[in-house]
C-alpha cells in the first residue's frame, strides 16, 4: 500500500500550478455523453475520481479518447446501455450525473444507488424530487434507481435544502427537456457555473447559475464543444493553507481569486497575509504568529466544507481557541483522532470542533481517513517537528493530482513510497 512519507518543520516557499477543478470536470464529463457529436475537454485533472468516470462512460458505450493526461475527447453516440452499474457509483457519488445526462438524453437511466460515506449519510432525494418534478417516473428499488419519462417537460423546482449534485443533476435533465425549468434554492458553486457554461457551449440555454435562481429553456439536441475546465477551488486553498501552517511563502498560480474569497478571508483573520494578483494568490506567512478564530461551513460563497479538515489543521497551531462549525454533513470529524495523535488539542461536540491551539504537532503514523481529511493530516505532517507517515494515501489520490511532487516543488521533504524498505530509504537521506 502506498504512503506518503514526510518530515516536516520546513516553511513552503515557491509556486504552484493548479489543476482543473475535480468536481466541475466530473459533472463536465457526464454531461459530454449528451451530444451524440464529439465533445473535447481540457484542463482535465488527471485524478482518479475522474479516470472512475471515463471508465463508466466507457462502461456504457461511450468513447473516450486521451490525447494527453490533462484532454479528453468524448463521443456518446454509441451508447448502448443506460445502466451504470454499482462497480462505479461505489468508488464514485458523482457517477450519478450520468443519471441526468442519460434521462436528459435518452429519457430512460439506471444507475446504482450510492451508499452512505465516511463524512456521513447523504440522501439523493432532491435529485429524484427534481427528475420527478419533470415528469420521470422514478423508481428505487434493489439497489438502483431507475428513472424514465414517456417526455420530459419544464416544472419549478424548489430545492429544500441547497445542492450542488441535485442542482447539477436537475440542470442537465431539463437541458433536454421541453419547456422552462426554474430550479428556486440553487446552489452557486463555481462547478455549478462551470458546468452551465458547458452545457451553453454546447447549445443549451442556462440562464442564472452562480445565482439561486436557474432558468433553463429545452433544447431539442445538443452539439460539439471544445471546453476548458475551471481552476480547482479547493486544490488552491489546500496549498494555501499548507503554506499557513508551515509559514511558508507561496505562489498559488492559475486560480480565479474570487473563488477563494472564503479561503483568503478565514487566512486573513488569522495573521497571514495575501496577496491576489489576476489569476494568482500569494500566502505569506513567514513571521506570522497564527492568530485563533471561527469558521462555519456553509455553501457557496461561504466557507467550503471541503476545506474544513485543512482550515482545522492549521487552527490546530494557533495561539489561542478557535472553533469550526461544520453545517453541511453530519460526520466530517473523523480524522480530529488522527490529528490529536500528532499533538493537536481539538474537542468535538455535535457538529462544533473546539481546537486550542498547541505549539507544534508532533510527527505520527496516521491514515487519511476521506479525501479532504487526508490533505489535512498531509498539511499536519508538513508542519510537525519529526516523521510522519500517511497511510491510505488512495483517498487523497482521488482528488489531487501529484501531491508529493507539487509539494517537493515548494521544498517540502515529502516522498510517496510502497513499502518499508523506500521509506527507510528515504528518512535516511532527508535526516
Ligand atoms: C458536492 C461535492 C462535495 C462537497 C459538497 C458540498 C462533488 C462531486 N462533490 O457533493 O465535494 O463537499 O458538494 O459542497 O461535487 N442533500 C440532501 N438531499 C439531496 C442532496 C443533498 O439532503 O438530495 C444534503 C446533503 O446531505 C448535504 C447537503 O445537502 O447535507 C449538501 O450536499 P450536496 O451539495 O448535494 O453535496 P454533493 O453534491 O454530494
Amino acid at each position: 500500500m502506498e504512503q506518503f512519507v514526510i518530515k516536516g518543520g520546513k516553511p513552503l516557499h515557491g509556486e504552484v500550478a493548479i489543476g482543473g477543478a475535480k468536481n466541475a470536470a466530473l459533472a463536465i464529463l457526464a454531461a459530454a455523453v449528451m451530444t451524440d457529436d464529439t465533445v473535447t475537454i481540457e484542463n482535465l485533472p488527471d485524478v482518479r475520481d475522474v479516470n472512475v468516470m471515463l471508465g463508466a462512460i466507457e462502461g456504457i458505450g461511450g468513447r473516450v479518447k486521451r490525447p494527453d493526461p490533462h484532454t479528453v475527447i468524448i463521443n456518446g453516440s454509441a451508447i448502448e446501455s443506460l445502466n451504470v452499474d454499482y462497480e462505479y457509483i461505489k468508488k464514485i457519488r458523482a457517477s450519478y450525473y450520468l443519471l441526468g445526462a442519460l434521462l436528459g438524453k435518452y429519457k430512460k437511466a439506471e444507475v446504482a444507488l450510492p451508499g452512505g460515506c465516511a463524512i456521513g449519510s447523504r440522501p439523493i432525494d432532491l435529485h429524484l424530487k427534481g427528475f420527478r418534478a419533470l415528469g420521470a417516473d422514478v423508481d428505487v428499488s434493489y439497489g438502483l434507481i431507475s428513472a424514465e419519462a414517456d417526455r420530459l417537460t419544464g416544472a419549478h423546482i424548489y430545492l429544500d435544502k441547497v445542492s450542488v449534485g441535485a442542482t447539477i443533476n436537475i440542470l442537465m435533465a431539463a437541458t433536454l427537456a421541453e419547456g422552462r425549468t426554474v430550479i428556486e434554492n440553487a446552489a452557486k458553486e463555481p462547478h455549478v457555473v462551470d458546468v452551465a457554461n458547458f452545457l451553453n457551449s454546447m447549445g443549451a440555454d442556462i440562464r442564472g447559475a452562480g445565482t439561486d435562481v436557474i432558468r433553463i429553456t429545452g433544447v431539442t439536441r445538443l452539439h460539439g464543444t471544445e471546453y476548458s475546465v475551471i481552476p480547482d477551488q479547493i486544490e488552491a486553498g489546500t496549498f494555501m493553507f499548507a503554506a499557513a501552517a508551515t509559514h511558508g511563502d507561496v505562489l498559488v498560480k492559475n486560480v480565479i481569486p474570487k473563488h477563494l474569497e472564503a479561503t483568503t478571508v478565514k487566512l486573513l483573520e488569522t495573521g497571514c497575509e495575501i496577496v491576489e494578483f489576476d489569476d494568482a494568490v500569494r500566502v505569506i506567512a513567514t513571521n506570522t504568529v497564527l492568530r485563533p478564530t471561527s469558521v462555519t461551513t456553509l455553501p457557496y460563497p461561504g466557507f467550503p466544507t471541503d476545506m474544513q479538515p485543512q482550515m482545522t489543521a492549521v487552527l490546530g497551531l494557533a495561539d489561542g481557541v478557535s472553533t469550526v462549525t461544520e453545517s453541511i454533513f453530519e460526520n466530517r470529524f473523523k480524522y480530529v483522532d488522527e490529528l490529536a495523535r500528532m499533538g493537536a488539542n481539538i474537542k468535538t461536540e455535535s457538529n462544533i470542533a473546539i481546537i486550542t491551539g498547541v505549539q507544534g504537532y508532533t510527527g505520527a503514523r496516521v491514515s487519511a481517513p476521506d479525501l479532504r481529511a487526508g490533505a489535512a493530516l498531509v498539511i499536519a505532517g508538513l508542519a510537525a517537528d519529526g516523521f510522519t507517515t500517511v497511510d491510505d494515501i488512495h483517498y487523497i489520490q482521488r482528488g489531487y493530482e501529484n501531491f508529493e511532487v507539487k509539494l517537493q516543488g515548494l521544498g517540502a521533504d515529502i516522498e510517496k513510497t510502497s513499502d518499508e524498505r523506500e521509506a527507510q530509504k528515504f528518512r535516511l537521506r532527508v535526516s
